[in-house]
Order: structure tokens, then sequence, then C-alpha cells
């Protein structure tokens, strides 16, 4: 694993971004940007289910919002896959980076339970309100974590 991890930070792509200063400003900037989309769409959402806003439709955030999350964590993965490709080898060994991995992982298969579950209008607001805490904790933590990294090692 330490020589693919090696050969990953190699790469051309690679080093490119690690040693161009607007290269590794324009990959982390969209990481940012991807996180926004991420965060700020769920946000929304969970605080909707947690009881904020209750003249606001739950239909209509509900066809549009997981979409917008999905496209954010899509772009935050892969923008963050190319952060990570730049110094692999030491990332990797990072117990906030391991972290962070974790609750993304965890969250994802949380949101995805819940959607798979069945309609979420036709819950009681209690769970809905559990719904939308539990995904707050997750993509708080992850963000978080996301910023710790560079305080670590
Ligand atoms: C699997 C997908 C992801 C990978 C592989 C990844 C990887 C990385 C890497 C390598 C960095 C640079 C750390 C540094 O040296 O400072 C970073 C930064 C960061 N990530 Fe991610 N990330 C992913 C998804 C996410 C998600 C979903 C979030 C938030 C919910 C997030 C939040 C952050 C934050 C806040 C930063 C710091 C940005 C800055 O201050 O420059 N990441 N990520």
């Amino acid at each position: 694993m330490e020589a693919g991890l090696e050969w990953l930070a190699e790469l051309p792509l690679s080093r490119s971004i690690r040693f161009s200063r607007w290269g590794y400003a324009t990959v982390n900037a969209t990481h940012i940007a991807s996180i926004a989309i991420l965060y700020g769409s769920i946000l929304l959402l969970d605080l909707r289910l947690m009881g904020m806003w209750k003249r606001v439709p739950l239909a209509p955030l509900l066809e549009t919002v997981p979409r917008l999350a999905a496209s954010g964590l899509a772009m935050a993965m892969v923008t963050g896959f190319l952060l990570f490709a730049t110094r692999a080898t030491e990332y990797v060994q990072l117990g906030i980076f391991q972290l962070k991995l974790a609750i993304i992982f965890a969250g994802t298969v949380f949101a995805l339970s819940v959607h798979w579950y069945g309609a979420l209008e036709q819950r009681s607001s209690a769970t809905l309100r559990t719904i939308g805490l539990v995904s707050i904790l997750f993509w708080t933590s992850a963000l978080i974590c996301g910023r710790l990294i560079a305080f670590a090692g």
C-alpha cells in the first residue's frame, strides 16, 4: 500500500498541484465551494426536519436539496482526493484524516438509509427531529475534522 501511495503522490497531476501555488489554491477553493454546497444545503433541510420554518412545505425541499447535497459531496470527494494525492503517504497516517473519512462514510450511509427507508413526510416529528440532528452532527464533525487536518502532523 505504501508503494501505491508513493506512486499516487508522484504522478504528474499530483506533483503539479503540490508545486503550483495557483493549482493548489484552485483545487482547495473548489473543495471549499463543494463543502459549502453540501453543508449549506443539508443544513437547510436538517433544520427544517428539526422543526424550523414549519410553513415551508417539506415536499419541494425533499425533491431538490438531497440532489444538491449529493452533487456537493461528489465534488468534495473528487477535489478531496486530488488534495489527498499531493501528500498521500502523510495524510494516510493522520488520525484526524482517518476520522474524517470514517465520519463522511457513516454520514453518507446514514443519508442513503434515510432516503431508502421510505417517504420522510410520513414519519413522526420526533423521528424527523432525530434524523435532522444526527445528520447535522455528522456533517459538522466532518467539517471540523477537515479543518483540523491543517494543524495535525
Ligand atoms: C472523501 C472525500 C474527501 C477527501 C478525500 C478529503 C480530503 C481533504 C484533504 C486532503 C484536505 C487538505 C487538508 C490540509 O492539508 O489542510 C481537505 C481539506 C478540508 N476538507 Fe476535505 N476531503 C473530503 C471531503 C470533505 C467533506 C465532505 C468535508 C465537509 C463536510 C470536508 C471538509 C474539509 C475542510 C473544512 C478542509 C479544510 C479546507 C481549508 O481550510 O483549506 N472534506 N480535505
